[in-house]
């Protein structure tokens, strides 16, 4: 959950001069920052540094960042889903695997896991069609219920670019990966049922294939826990709405949960931090497994403090366990 980032002095500090897209491609950049929360605040995992539109100009698309992501030509007809090449991820964005590849070396004298990621495809698909983030994704979902057909062809094109990309971060060394289904959570049960898990499930059952677990992350997901383990996805990741007593006893033995306190908590004194690590920890003993993480990314106001007060209670949790 975004480690690295605009809260960490020391991450503002190799960021200047450079764009962001400069910095996501930039092997030497990228590797420092995500080496920097292991170092800084002694996280026991590491997320590869990149975002989740860094595979988008492979198929393309011309995409920029104002800080989120922006697309040049938004996808509105068939004909601009079809003009959409799918080529090997190795070829178009050799970077990133030169960046797994490296840390995975910088990480095996720790011992410390690393994690890849992809952006899930309902997400991917909205940020195409509306053209950069909004509250609603209203012009996305307007596709999906004027043109079914079309989004369908659109989220089966992002599935297997997906696949691959995953495919290949694990075979460069990523231990397990995460898939960010940022905004499936504006869908309803129903609709979540025929536009996203679809593609959580063939993506589970490729990923499976490889030996590393594949976790799911839903935000705002709360209401779709059920559905989402329908996925397969050995790990399901919550957002910090969401109840993590009521998700432990619906995966129970099928599935190990990770999260989800609130970033926005950090700004707690950190006796209050660790009480809430607690809480989280115990609520989630009913499910397989659980990993202690926040329920969303790091803001760009979090305190570095607050940061370092949950791993602390984190790994004191692991201490008395
Ligand atoms: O923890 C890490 O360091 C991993 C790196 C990571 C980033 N983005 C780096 C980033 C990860 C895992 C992501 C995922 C991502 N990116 C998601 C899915 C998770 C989520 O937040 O819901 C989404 C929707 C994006 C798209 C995106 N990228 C947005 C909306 C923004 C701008 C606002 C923001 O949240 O910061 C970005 C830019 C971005 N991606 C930054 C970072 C560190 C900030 C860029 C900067 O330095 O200016």
């Amino acid at each position: 959950m975004r480690q690295a980032g605009r809260y960490l002095p020391e991450y503002r500090r190799v960021r200047e001069g450079v764009s962001f897209l400069e910095m996501i491609r930039d092997v030497e950049r990228s590797v420092t920052v995500t080496l920097q929360p292991v170092d800084l605040l002694g996280v026991e995992a590491a997320i590869l540094f990149s975002d989740i539109f860094t595979p988008i100009p492979g198929l393309g698309v011309e995409v920029d960042f104002r800080p989120g992501p922006v697309v040049a030509h938004p996808l509105r007809s068939r004909d601009d889903v079809r003009a959409l090449r799918v080529e090997d991820p190795r070829k178009t964005v050799p970077f990133v695997f030169e960046i797994v590849r490296r840390l995975r070396a910088a990480l095996a004298g720790p011992e410390i896991p690393l994690l890849g990621f992809a952006g899930a495809p309902f997400t991917l698909a909205a940020y195409l069609v509306e053209g950069a983030g909004s509250r609603s994704f209203s012009q996305a979902k307007r596709l999906l219920h004027r043109e079914p057909e079309v989004m369908r062809e659109l989220l089966e094109l992002l599935t297997a670019m997906t696949v691959d990309y995953l495919e290949a971060q694990i075979e460069a060394g990523a231990e397990a990966v995460q898939l960010f289904d940022t905004w499936a959570g504006l869908l309803s049960r129903e609709e979540y049922r025929e536009w996203a898990l679809p593609a959580h499930a063939e993506i589970a059952r490729r990923v499976a294939r490889t030996g590393a677990p594949l976790i799911l992350y839903v935000n705002d997901g709360a209401h779709v826990v059920d559905l989402m383990l329908e996925s397969g996805a050995p790990v399901l990741s919550l957002d910090w709405r969401c109840d993590v007593g009521a998700a432990a006893r619906l995966a129970g033995p099928r599935a190990s949960l990770q999260g989800n306190l609130d970033p926005c908590a950090l700004s707690a004194p950190s006796a209050e931090i660790a009480r809430r690590v607690r809480a989280i920890a115990e609520a989630a003993r009913p499910a397989r497994g659980h990993v202690l993480n926040l329920g969303h990314g790091c803001l760009p106001d979090t305190p570095v403090e607050g940061v370092r007060a949950f791993v602390e209670a984190a790994k004191a949790l692991g201490a008395n366990a």
